[in-house]
């Protein structure tokens, strides 16, 4: 009696979170428990829980510091696109592309039956000849509910870089809360995409792999929401995905403006509905050279809009941004608009020193920065050229908790006492050239090494 009502309990939870058209509802993990007996050792990792999945053709370990699992098959699985080693291809494949929504491939081996704990789940080890497959992977625990948008991101990201997972359904998602990411996965079902499927835009690969089925009729996307053209259509401007609908974006804190957005995107594959565009800075970007594998640094990258662009001019561009789900996201976008930019996470007032570079991009930042003069003159010991976009006037923010902080602040009466200010900063760097006022009042700078 108790176990029916605590039954009925948890179906009304998971019907109260599917209510809610933006979550999906995941069901309970296989359920580990400590095995009879050693510990399993594979692959230099060592599982003491195991568990057996629903049609039991795998037994799956969790490894003692709970950061990876193994998944050993023990029955072929004929309706299944992919062998375990096809499995394994596929992660090592997404892995080498740098995909952000699919786990680590570890390893993988074999292991004799008397190493496969078959006991602890009544069932019987084969002859000692045998030997039976593995994979290890990061292991994602799962969350209770995952945002569809985070799911799409998902798809949208392994989309353009060519691969379908084919089986996605909840049990499959995960959502890991460091990254802030939906992870998908299980990719028994993959397939590779033609030119054409990758070339789809979002929505129409969603629809696409919806009306997909494969040998196992139950590999077919299955969100509900997503089936229902009305809630759908809320991750979609036109056909192309709203990265501004995700968890990335929703807990971003780079801007201190109504919608909270600082990048716009409007490409046939993303929207998001920023605040800026390249716009004006594009025309007196173009008006500066770029030689090809120039070493550019893009402080306060944010969803990476100018590191595209220097990208898209022939430069080596990594980009830092203090706000870890803005780089996080510009990865995934980095992944989805096929450009090799290199994102990552780091304060500059925290930045010790930084590698050379070429060029660095200060493009309405610097100012947000806590240890303005510090920052300045570690940054032109550090390059030849500076690129710097700011306002005569300028009052940096910057989100501490959930409040915004005054940081740094300079207010000049004319260009060129903001450009003496700029090369105090700077020094030994010279201003070269100028461009504006544009864009609210902002000028772009050109400083160069004296
Ligand atoms: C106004 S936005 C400018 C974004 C971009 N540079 C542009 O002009 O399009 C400022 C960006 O700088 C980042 N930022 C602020 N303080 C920072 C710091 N101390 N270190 C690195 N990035 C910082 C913010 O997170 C935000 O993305």
């Amino acid at each position: 009696m108790l176990r029916r009502i605590a039954l009925l309990l948890k179906k009304k939870l998971v019907n109260v979170a599917g209510s809610k058209p933006d979550l999906l509802s995941i069901p309970d993990d296989v359920s580990f428990a400590a095995i009879d007996g050693t510990p399993v050792t594979a692959g230099g990792y060592v599982f003491s829980e195991f568990g057996i999945n629903s049609r039991k053709n795998s037994i799956l370990g969790i490894s003692q510091c709970r950061s990876s699992v193994i998944k050993i098959q023990i029955k072929e699985e004929p309706n299944k696109a992919n062998t375990l080693e096809q499995e394994a291809q596929f992660l090592a494949e997404l892995n080498a592309a740098d995909c952000i929504s699919a786990p680590r491939l570890l390893s993988t081996g074999s292991l004799a039956p008397s190493e496969v704990p078959f006991a602890s789940f009544g069932l019987e080890r084969k002859q000692e000849s045998e030997r039976y497959s593995y994979i290890i992977m990061q292991y994602i625990p799962s969350a209770s509910t995952v945002s569809i948008a985070d799911v799409l991101l998902a798809i949208v990201e392994q989309q353009k870089l060519g691969y379908f997972h084919g089986d996605i359904k909840p049990n499959n998602v995960r959502f890991d809360p460091e990254q802030k990411i939906c992870i998908l996965i299980d990719y028994d079902q993959s397939q590779r995409l033609t030119q054409e499927q990758r070339d789809m835009t979002p929505h129409e690969f969603l629809l696409w792999a919806m009306g997909q089925t494969f040998r196992d009729s139950s590999s077919k996307v299955k969100i509900d929401a997503l089936h229902d053209e009305r809630k759908r259509n809320a991750y979609f401007n036109g056909n192309a995905f709203r990265i501004d609908s995700t968890t990335l974006y929703k807990e971003q804190m780079t801007t201190n403006s109504e919608s909270g957005v600082y990048h716009s995107f409007a490409t046939p594959d993303v929207f998001a509905d920023g605040s800026r565009i390249l716009g004006t800075r594009e025309q007196w970007l173009k008006k500066i050279a770029v030689t090809p594998d120039e070493k550019v640094l893009d402080v306060g990258c944010n969803g990476g809009v100018v590191s595209f662009y220097m990208h898209d001019r022939g430069a080596s561009v990594t980009g830092i941004d203090v706000d870890q789900c803005i780089v996080t996201a510009a990865q995934i976008l980095a992944n989805i608009f096929n450009k090799n930019v290199s994102f990552s996470a780091l304060n500059l007032d925290d930045a010790e020193t930084l590698p050379e570079y070429d060029t660095v991009l200060l493009f309405s930042v610097i100012h947000h920065t806590e240890k303005l003069e510090r920052n300045c003159s570690l940054l032109a010991t550090r390059c030849n050229r500076i690129l710097i976009e700011c306002r005569l006037v300028e009052k940096g923010k910057g989100p501490r908790g959930k409040h915004w902080k005054d940081t740094s602040e300079w207010n000049f009466e004319s260009i060129e006492d903001l450009q003496k200010g700029l090369e105090n900063l700077f020094a030994p760097h010279k201003v070269v050239r100028t461009f504006g006022p544009g864009d609210k009042g902002r000028f772009l700078f050109e400083l160069i090494k004296d």
